[in-house]
């Protein structure tokens, strides 16, 4: 005996990301805003000049992508319980990518999901992680291993709040914005070649330029089955980086930044770009003084690390490889060789 469940639906998860000042929003709702010690210290009264609602709370959890994880979850659920919120409650996220992921992925899981609205305050999370709805947490068997395809109900980024951002957090966020210049835009990294971020004006045309290629790619490929892959283009290499080192020597756009110039290796070995292609993507990374090289101590174990990686399988790893500027290719067929005489070149024998 068979009984069918007819489950075919038509969702629509489209939101709107506002990229300006701030505005005025009242919810009549219970609301909760989830943030961290830092960024409430710094921001925290700019954000509640502007936003009210029915029944407004904080919640707060420590700073740092070690608490990315589950005790941290706990807490937001635990505060929402408290506070009897329910079903058409709401979260708001406000901070990096890291607060972002986690309300996220408290708020697919609180009721079964509830809303949230994306508030990030960093250049990462504002060019990235806050638009997606990609949402999770780490655990002791890696970063972002848990975690749900969520969606926000609205993304609001105030270039205002990079003001305060320390600038190596500012490069790793650049590192992300090269990331979609490179594997999608060649006339927009060659604004960027030209391009000072530090100026306020540009830096809000290239949020918006970064925005819209991540909203294109995820608006044809939400849950990854192909073409987002290209996303994580510096991911793969970057990922054995940030791994080998602890997450403690490099920001993960710092990891990403070597990771890019690792897979631009790949690339000019395969004929797929030029030196000089791969040379003014190095040169555009170390303008905003991003590492881009990296010793590494023992090659087979670098190799080895890539299949840890969510896009690898037991026998074959995906790597997101340029071609040229402005174009990708997402492939599970390097040859090992062609990929450990790249490594061997960042080894510490070379
Ligand atoms: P983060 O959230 O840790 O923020 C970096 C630091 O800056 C923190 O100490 C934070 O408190 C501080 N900070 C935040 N805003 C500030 C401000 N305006 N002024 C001063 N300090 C401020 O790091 P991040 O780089 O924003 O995000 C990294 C996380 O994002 C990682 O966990 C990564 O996995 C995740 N991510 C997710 C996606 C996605 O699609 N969901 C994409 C990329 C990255
Ligand atoms: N940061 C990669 C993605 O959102 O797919």
């Amino acid at each position: 005996m068979q009984v069918d469940i007819p489950l075919k639906k038509v969702v629509d998860d489209s939101y709107t990301i506002t990229i300006d000042t701030l505005p005025k929003i009242h919810f009549d709702t219970k609301v909760a805003i989830v943030t961290n010690p830092k960024i409430a210290g710094i921001h925290l009264g700019y954000l509640l000049s502007k936003i009210s609602a029915k029944e407004l709370f904080i919640i707060t959890v420590p700073d740092g992508e070690e608490y990315k994880n589950q005790k941290s979850i706990d807490t937001i659920l635990e505060s929402l319980f408290n506070h009897r919120f329910n079903r058409k409650s709401l979260l708001i996220a406000f901070g990096g990518g890291v607060i972002g992921d986690m309300t996220g992925y408290a708020s697919s899981i609180y009721q079964r999901g509830i809303d949230f609205i994306q508030i990030p305050t960093t250049l990462l999370s504002q060019v990235d992680a806050s638009v997606g709805g990609k949402t999770g947490m780490n655990n002791e068997y890696g970063k972002n291993l848990v975690g749900a395809f969520h969606q926000p109900q609205a993304v609001y980024i105030d270039p205002y709040f990079l003001t305060t951002l320390p600038l190596r957090e500012f490069g790793a966020g650049v590192a992300e914005i090269v990331k979609m210049a490179v594997t999608f835009n060649r006339e927009f990294f060659e604004f960027l070649e030209s391009a000072d971020l530090h100026d306020a004006v540009v830096l809000q045309k290239v949020i918006k330029e970064a925005v819209q290629t991540k909203a294109n790619v995820v608006s044809q490929d939400e849950k990854e089955h192909g073409l987002r892959a290209a996303l994580n283009y510096g991911h793969t290499f970057g990922h054995v980086i940030e791994n080998e080192t602890g997450y403690k020597k490099f920001l993960h756009g710092e990891a990403v930044a070597i990771g890019m110039v690792m897979a631009n290796e790949t690339a000019v070995k395969m004929n797929l770009m030029s030196k000089i292609e791969a040379d003014r993507i190095k040169a555009l990374l170390e303008k905003y003084n991003l590492p881009t090289t990296y010793t590494i101590k023992s090659v087979p174990h670098f190799y080895e690390t890539f299949f840890l990686d969510k896009k690898s399988s037991d026998s074959s790893i995906t790597f997101i490889i340029p071609v040229g500027i402005g174009d990708v290719t997402i492939t599970d067929k390097i040859e090992k060789k062609t990929v450990i005489s790249v490594l061997n070149a960042f080894g510490e024998e070379s």
